[in-house]
């Protein structure tokens, strides 16, 4: 068993907040750190939501829904990670903030045998572990959207990873939040990004040569392959932003053209066109 019961959860925006549920949802006692009381107002409204989404579709009973909500806290002071066993950044795909996060944990966390995971997407944990003072101590625990329905953690170790650091990750991911856990190595995109993403491009490069529309495109993969959406839906749901920093993170480690961001993608992003989240992307949401 891993003795994980205290963890901590940096970010609650999409996947932030589906992390802090699902181990909350486990038993755990949540403390989920946000920058400022809007942030921290608006991850409890996505958790909450989540949760009775859950409770309606029949999956949780009302009683554990309140339970698991009594377990989560809020703070806008990373000093709540005091005495977390196991802190999960999920903030934005972007480095500098990934690694500003990760100084700060490594800070404020006081358990000498804690871990310090990162929900990145794409970026080398070698790379998060060298800011802090116990890179042994640093993995990766990538989840996938939406969290509380989609059933993988990456399980990523870096070079300096301890054996008893991962052991009691894998243990936490697979026996508490009863994830299915694969390993992958420290290379950019893990290994499910570096299938998916690639994908994902090449549909939007179909739509900016006018191959076929996105809804054509999305329903192509939908019936003709059993996918539960398509790939633009999917960009969409990723969140454009999201796409467009993995695939820099893989053209930046493996400098090969299916990685490429096309031009398009780089627009949308440029014009706030980030998807789901921002009601605009291949597809309107308002
Ligand atoms: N807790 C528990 N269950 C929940 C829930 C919650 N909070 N919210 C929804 N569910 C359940 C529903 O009850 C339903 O269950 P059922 O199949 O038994 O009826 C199921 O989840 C699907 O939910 P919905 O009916 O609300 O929605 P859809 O059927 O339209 O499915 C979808 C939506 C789950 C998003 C599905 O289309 C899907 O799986 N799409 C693919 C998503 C995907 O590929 N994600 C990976 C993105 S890559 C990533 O995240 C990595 C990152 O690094 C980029």
């Amino acid at each position: 068993m891993s003795g994980i019961e205290r963890v901590g959860v940096l970010g609650c925006g999409l996947m932030g907040a589906g992390i802090a549920e699902v181990c909350a949802r486990a038993g755990s006692a949540v403390v989920v750190v946000e920058f400022d009381d809007s942030a921290v107002a608006n991850g409890r409204t996505r958790l909450t939501q989540s949760l009775d989404k859950a409770v309606a579709a029949g999956k949780l009973g009302g009683e554990d829904r309140d339970a698991a909500l009594a377990r989560v806290s809020f703070s806008t002071g990373i000093e709540a990670f005091a005495d977390r066993q196991l802190v999960i950044e999920a903030v934005p795909e972007i480095p500098e903030l990934k690694l500003a996060a990760f100084r700060r944990i490594d800070a404020a966390v006081r358990a000498p045998d804690a871990i310090l995971a990162s929900n990145t997407s794409s970026i080398p944990i070698s790379r998060i572990a060298a800011v802090t003072s116990r890179p042994g101590q640093v993995v990766g625990l990538h989840f996938f959207n939406p969290v509380p329905v989609l059933n993988l953690v990456e399980l990523v170790s870096s070079l300096l990873t301890g054996a008893e650091t991962l052991e009691r990750a894998r243990d936490y991911a697979a026996g508490t939040l009863r994830k299915k856990v694969i390993y992958a190595k420290d290379r950019a995109g893990f290994v499910v990004n570096a299938l998916l993403v690639p994908y994902l491009l090449s549909a939007i490069r179909m739509v900016e040569a006018g191959h076929a529309s996105a809804a054509d495109i999305d329903a192509g993969m939908v019936n003709g392959c059993a996918h539960p959406m398509g790939p633009l839906r999917l960009t969409d749901l990723v969140g454009l932003d999201t796409v467009l920093h993995v695939a820099n993170s893989l053209y930046e480690e493996f400098k090969e053209p299916h990685y490429a961001a096309p031009a398009l993608l780089m627009r949308m992003v440029e014009s706030g066109m980030l998807g789901r989240k921002s009601g605009h992307g291949f597809y309107n949401y308002e």
